[in-house]
């Protein structure tokens, strides 16, 4: 550890005397904690060039005062110091306490959360490991700009074996994160100051990226079929972002009619269309449709995947296919631009990809949401009935829930009461109505068949008590 006083000799106090006091107001304000180990003496004095007599001399002070610990045969350590019980003005102005939930939280429906319990944790360590010891040079360079190509490689067979999406690796860009993606794409296409369409309501990390970016955004209603095409056709939108396997937040599909017709509009217009397949590995009814980049045969669809979903938010790893039009733009524009996911994940994940680990993962998880989705369903039916509509009940991680006779805030307050956490999808509005404090959000990922069960009874329970005016 350096520590790097500021001395200042031409001070009549003595050196010694400063640095005791630096040292004391460190320790005391948290900056050196207790178990910290201090430099020796000798350490200490060549690195300030002052004599030993002067670390000495600080470090005895310190260690009569408490402040320091010397143990025989360790060294000098930073000792557990008594906090003064509270600070003058605090006793005037108690810190206002903060707003807890009266109950701990028992059941938290949060969106986002993946499945713990089946996650092959042994095999995606041994990839990293595998990453890592692999010999060769790359684990000390920066690495190729557009993403590993093996991860590309690995993309590219998976879009097309799972999402029929025909794709080269060449075409495949490696970014960390959806809004990642986005502030790119808003880059490449040069959207700043134009109008982009986007599902009303719809994802807000992407509609804050829009924003950020400088684009006017035009909010494109819902039908029972996905997004308004008229409504696109009317506007001067030159991109639409889309999420057609499982809108976002209402969870429809986007028809196959509705698809041709929005491929229609891109072609005849020369518009975008990005195309957000967060979680359309993860579809439990129906047939499937095939994606917007595999019917598109002008090249105007960017396809979005993220990793998030099917494997796992914390690795921040997702990507984007170009046409390659525009990766010929983006490879000449941003030829400097570094790539930001880490090229060990990348390597470890193109190594559990080729390992066919991914693709068990994948198969085992549609069963194991599948499960939880169907327990979620079917608790709401036999606890809740009538007394809710459930919206978006095909694929996904999350449903939406229509209340009546309560609104959202009122429903989330009770259930804190009782333990249990939903949320509001409110914020995914553009233009907020009414009607967006008549749903709450279940995400169910992350829970486990009993407590998606034990939430649900906890949440009946509390429209009981509504009605009945508790
Ligand atoms: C519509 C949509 N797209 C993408 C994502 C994933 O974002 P990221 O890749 O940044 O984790 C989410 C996650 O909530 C989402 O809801």
């Amino acid at each position: 550890m350096e520590l790097t006083p500021f001395l200042q000799r031409e001070l009549s106090e003595p050196l010694y005397s400063q640095l005791y006091y630096w040292i004391k107001k460190e320790i005391e304000e948290g900056r050196l904690l207790p178990g910290i180990k201090m430099p020796s003496v000798r350490q200490l004095s060549t690195h300030l060039k002052v004599s030993r007599n002067t670390v000495e001399a600080a470090y005895q002070q310190l260690q009569s005062e408490g402040y320091l610990e010397s143990v025989p045969k360790s060294g000098i350590w930073v000792a557990e110091i008594e906090k003064p019980s509270m600070h003058p003005n605090e006793a005037e102005h108690p810190v206002m306490q903060e707003c807890k939930p009266s109950r701990e939280v028992l059941v938290d429906f949060e969106y986002g959360n993946v499945d713990l319990d089946k996650f092959p944790l042994k095999q995606w360590k041994k990839c990293l490991s595998d990453a890592v010891g692999q010999e060769n040079n790359w684990l000390f360079e920066y690495s190729e700009k557009q993403g590993e190509f093996e991860l590309r490689r690995e993309i590219s067979n998976y879009l097309l074996q799972s999402r029929g999406v025909r794709s080269t690796p060449e075409q495949i860009l490696i970014t960390a994160g959806t809004q990642t993606s986005m502030a790119l794409i808003c880059r490449i296409l040069a959207l700043q100051g134009n109008t982009v369409a986007m599902e009303e309501p719809g994802y807000s990390g992407v509609r804050s990226v829009f924003e950020d970016q400088g684009c006017q955004i035009e909010p494109v209603p819902l039908e029972k079929d996905g997004l308004s095409v008229e409504h696109i056709q009317l506007s001067r939108a030159k991109a639409v972002y889309v999420t057609p396997s499982h809108q976002f937040p209402f969870g429809m599909i986007l028809s196959i009619s509705k698809r041709m017709r929005l491929l229609k509009w891109a072609y005849q217009t020369g518009g975008y269309i990005i195309e957000d397949d967060y979680d359309g590995e993860f579809r439990y009814r129906g047939q499937p449709i095939p994606s917007l980049k595999s019917l598109d045969e002008e090249e105007r669809v960017i396809y979005l995947g993220t990793f998030s979903k099917s494997f796992l938010p914390s690795l921040r790893l997702s990507y984007i296919v170009l046409p390659p039009s525009l990766m010929d733009h983006y490879s000449r524009t941003f030829a400097v631009y570094n790539q930001s996911v880490s090229p060990i994940i990348q390597r470890a994940m193109a190594l559990f990809m080729k390992s066919g680990e991914f693709e068990r993962h994948i198969r085992r998880m549609r069963k194991q949401y599948q499960r939880k989705h169907q327990a979620l369903l079917r608790s709401i039916d036999q606890y809740m009935g009538t007394k809710v509509k459930i919206v978006g009940e095909k694929s996904g991680l999350h449903i939406l829930l229509k209340l009546k006779g309560v609104s959202t805030l009122e429903l989330s307050e009770k259930g804190l009461q009782k333990g249990v956490k939903v949320y509001s999808p409110m914020n995914f509005w553009l233009n907020p109505t009414p009607e967006g404090n008549s749903y709450i959000m279940l995400g169910f990922g992350g829970l486990s068949i009993e407590e998606i069960e034990k939430g649900v009874r906890l949440l009946a329970s509390c429209l009981r008590e509504v009605e009945i005016g508790e």
